[in-house]
C-alpha cells in the first residue's frame, strides 16, 4: 500500500531553513522561518522563562496525565491575556480556552471545530496569508477562499477592496484574520478599520477567526489584541488561535491555545466538550511542560513584569532594525523606496522582489529568503546588515 505514496516538496518555510543549514558559506543569512534572533544571532531562552523552569522542576511531583484541558492555570491566564482581563464576555464566563501544541495545532483544531458545526463552511483567507494557513484548513476538512489584503503597489492595505469581499460573506463563512504582525507582509488595519470589520463581522453573521502569533512584537501586549477586543463586543461568537511560540521565545515546546467566544456560558461549555473529543481523536491530550512554565510566569508579578519588559526588548530591537534597514538601503543609493518598512509591524515584510532575484540572493550571497520575498527582519543585525543591503541592492540593479 505505501509504495503508492510520493515525495513531496518540501514546506515553502521550512524548506529555506534546510537549505539555509547545509550552506556552508560563513556569511549566509537565513531570513526565511520566522524565529526571533538577537544581536548574535542567537534564539536565547527568555530568562523568566528559565526562572520559572527551574521552579517548575522543583515544583513537579509527577508526569501523569492532566486531562484534555491540560494545565488549567495557562487556559485561564491565556485568557485573560488575549481577550484582556477586563473583558465583558469573560466575565459573563463566555469565553473558553483549552491549550493545544502550538499555535498551529489551535489552527487545525479550529478548523475541525468549524466543520464539525457546519460541513459546508467555507474559511477565507487574507491575499496573501501564512503559507500554512492554507493548508491547515482543508486538511482539517474545510473549503476555502481569499480575500483582498494586500497591495503591492502602496505596500499598504486594499482596505476597501476587503470591505466589499467580506460584505459578501454569511453565516457559511469562517474569515481568518492576523491580530497583529500580519505574517506575511506586515501590515495591519489601524483601529478604526478593526472596527469597521468587526461591525461588518456582526452585520453579516460570519464567524471571525483570528490567528495571534505575534502578540506584543506590534505595539505592545496590552494593545495588540485591540482586534480581538473588538470582535469580542461586535459579534456573538469568535475563535482565537494564539501562540506562545515568539512572545515566550518557546518554539520547540510547541504552547498554543485554541479560545472559543460563545453566545452564552453553557454554549461555551458545550463547545469546550466538542474541542475534547476532537482533541481525543487526534493527539488525546496536550503537552504540559511549556504551558506549566507560562502558568507560572503569569502567576507571578515579578516574573510577569521580566516578561513583559522581554517581549518589549524584543519588539524595540526589530522596530529599531526596521528603521536602521530603511536608513542603510536609501544610503546605499538604491533608487527604490523601501521607506514603507517603518511603517510596517512585526518580524516580517516583503522585500518586493521577483522569484528570479529571490533565487540570486539565495545563490550569489547565500541569503535565503522565502520564494515571496518575505524576510524575517528579526534575523538581521549590525553585523550582516551591510552585507544584507549590498546582497539587495546588486540583485535589484543586477
Ligand atoms: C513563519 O511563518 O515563518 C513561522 O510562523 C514559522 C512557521 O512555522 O512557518
Amino acid at each position: 500500500m505505501l509504495e503508492h505514496l510520493q515525495a513531496v516538496p518540501p514546506d515553502p518555510i521550512l524548506g529555506v531553513l534546510a537549505a539555509y543549514n547545509q550552506d556552508p558559506n560563513p556569511n549566509k543569512i537565513d531570513l526565511g522561518v520566522g524565529v526571533y534572533k538577537d544581536e548574535e544571532g542567537r534564539t536565547p531562552i527568555l530568562p523568566s522563562v528559565l526562572s520559572a523552569e527551574r521552579e517548575l522542576l522543583e515544583r513537579q511531583t509527577s508526569k501523569s496525565y492532566l486531562g484534555p484541558t491540560g494545565v488549567t492555570g495557562f487556559n485561564e491566564a491565556i485568557s485573560r491575556l488575549i481577550f484582556g482581563a477586563d473583558s465583558p464576555a469573560l466575565n459573563e464566563s463566555r469565553i473558553r480556552t483549552v491549550q493545544t501544541p502550538g499555535g498551529t495545532g489551535a489552527l487545525r483544531v479550529a478548523a475541525e471545530v468549524i466543520r464539525t458545526a457546519n460541513p459546508d463552511a467555507r474559511v477565507w483567507f487574507s491575499d496573501p496569508t501564512w503559507a500554512n494557513h492554507t493548508a491547515i484548513f482543508p486538511a482539517g476538512g474545510l473549503q476555502s477562499g481569499t480575500y483582498p489584503y494586500f497591495d503591492p503597489d502602496s505596500n499598504g492595505l486594499r482596505f476597501d477592496a476587503m470591505m466589499e469581499a467580506l460584505g459578501q460573506l454569511g453565516p457559511n463563512d469562517a474569515v481568518l484574520l492576523h491580530a497583529c504582525c500580519h505574517n506575511p507582509c506586515g501590515v495591519s488595519p489601524d483601529e478604526s478599520q478593526w472596527r469597521e470589520i468587526a461591525e461588518l463581522a456582526g452585520q453579516r453573521g460570519f464567524l471571525p477567526v483570528i490567528d495571534m502569533a505575534y502578540q506584543g512584537f506590534e505595539r505592545g501586549l496590552d494593545d495588540d489584541n485591540l482586534a480581538i477586543r473588538v470582535f469580542a463586543e461586535q459579534c456573538p461568537e469568535l475563535i482565537v488561535a494564539s501562540s506562545c511560540s515568539k512572545n515566550f521565545a518557546m518554539y520547540r515546546d510547541r504552547v498554543g491555545a485554541i479560545s472559543v467566544l460563545a453566545s452564552s456560558a453553557q454554549k461555551a461549555a458545550d463547545i469546550e466538550t466538542v474541542i475534547h473529543s476532537l482533541t481525543r481523536k487526534n493527539y488525546s491530550m496536550p503537552p504540559a511542560h511549556g504551558p506549566a512554565v507560562i502558568d507560572i510566569i503569569l502567576h507571578d508579578d515579578a516574573l510577569t513584569a521580566q516578561w513583559r519588559a522581554e517581549v518589549g526588548d524584543m519588539r524595540d530591537r526589530i522596530n529599531g532594525l526596521r528603521a536602521g534597514l530603511v536608513a542603510r538601503i536609501a544610503a546605499s543609493g538604491v533608487e527604490r523606496d523601501f521607506s514603507f518598512l517603518e511603517r510596517q509591524a512585526g518580524m516580517f515584510s516583503f522585500l518586493g522582489l521577483t522569484v528570479d532575484q529571490v533565487q540570486k540572493l539565495r545563490e550569489q550571497f547565500s541569503i535565503y529568503t522565502v520564494n515571496s520575498a518575505r524576510i524575517n527582519i528579526a534575523s538581521l543585525n549590525q553585523a550582516n546588515l551591510d552585507y544584507f543591503v549590498s546582497g539587495l541592492k546588486s540583485v535589484l540593479e543586477g
